[in-house]
């Protein structure tokens, strides 16, 4: 699969190179081709390439956005995604790491009304880079809990998110980003303010 990854920090730059790994041509959509993050990105990542957004987006079968929150608006304005899968890892959170929306909309609702040609699949935004480079743990695959309105798109970010390791659950609809973005929060305080350290993952139990 073409993948367009929009955003190149750790997020980005750990997904475009573990589905590369996989096979999937990834060319990276930034706002500044030439930046060092890109740079970064495109050297852990054989075979891909920096373009604009919207030309990385055209040339894509689906895109992930990996932008801080306050890049997330002005990454995908304006950008034509023709119904193309959007998986959205971005977590809305202030300066100050606290939850800038919630409870009654969510990040992943904002981005599908700022990206109305998109089918946005919130996905990916609720554990570490450092699971995303590897989610696989002596006790089982870590989760990747993913909600989206479109039955499509989410069959490809549930895809990816197991060609990467995970073990994908669908969360329903996009409207369950409510309840992932404070996930997020949940992984983020355990693992760093109660420092339990960035290799923990959540996994699912079943008997
Ligand atoms: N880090 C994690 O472990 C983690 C885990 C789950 C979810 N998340 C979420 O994933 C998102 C990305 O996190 P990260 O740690 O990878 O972030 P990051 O390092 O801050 O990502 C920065 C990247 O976003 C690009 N960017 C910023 N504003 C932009 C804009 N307006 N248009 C286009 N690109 C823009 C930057 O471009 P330049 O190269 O031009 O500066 C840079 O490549 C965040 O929303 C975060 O909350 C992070």
């Amino acid at each position: 699969m073409k993948i367009a990854v929009i955003g190149a920090g750790p997020v980005g730059m750990t997904l475009g190179a573990g589905w590369a790994a996989k096979g999937h041509e990834v060319r990276y959509g930034a706002r500044n081709p030439a930046s060092d993050k890109v740079a970064k990105a495109l050297a852990a990542t054989p075979g891909s390439t920096a373009l604009p957004i919207a030309e990385a987006v055209r040339w894509a079968d689906a895109a992930l956005l990996a932008t801080p929150w306050e890049g997330a608006r002005p990454a995908v304005s304006g950008v034509d995604f023709a119904g193309k899968p959007l998986l959205d890892a971005t977590n809305p959170l202030t300066p100050g790491f606290e939850i800038a929306v919630g409870h009654t909309s969510s990040g992943g609702e904002q981005v599908q009304a700022w990206a109305p040609s998109a089918s946005v699949v919130k996905i990916l935004n609720s554990t570490g880079a450092e699971n995303m480079a590897n989610p696989v743990y002596p006790q089982g695959r870590a989760a990747m809990v993913y909600a989206g309105g479109d039955a499509r798109a989410k069959a490809v970010a549930s895809q990816l998110a197991a060609d990467l390791g995970f073990e994908p659950l669908d969360l329903g609809g996009l409207e369950g980003a409510r309840y992932l973005e404070p996930a997020a929060m949940v992984w983020i305080r355990l693992a760093i303010v109660q420092r339990l350290g960035r290799h923990v993952a959540f996994g699912l139990m079943r008997r």
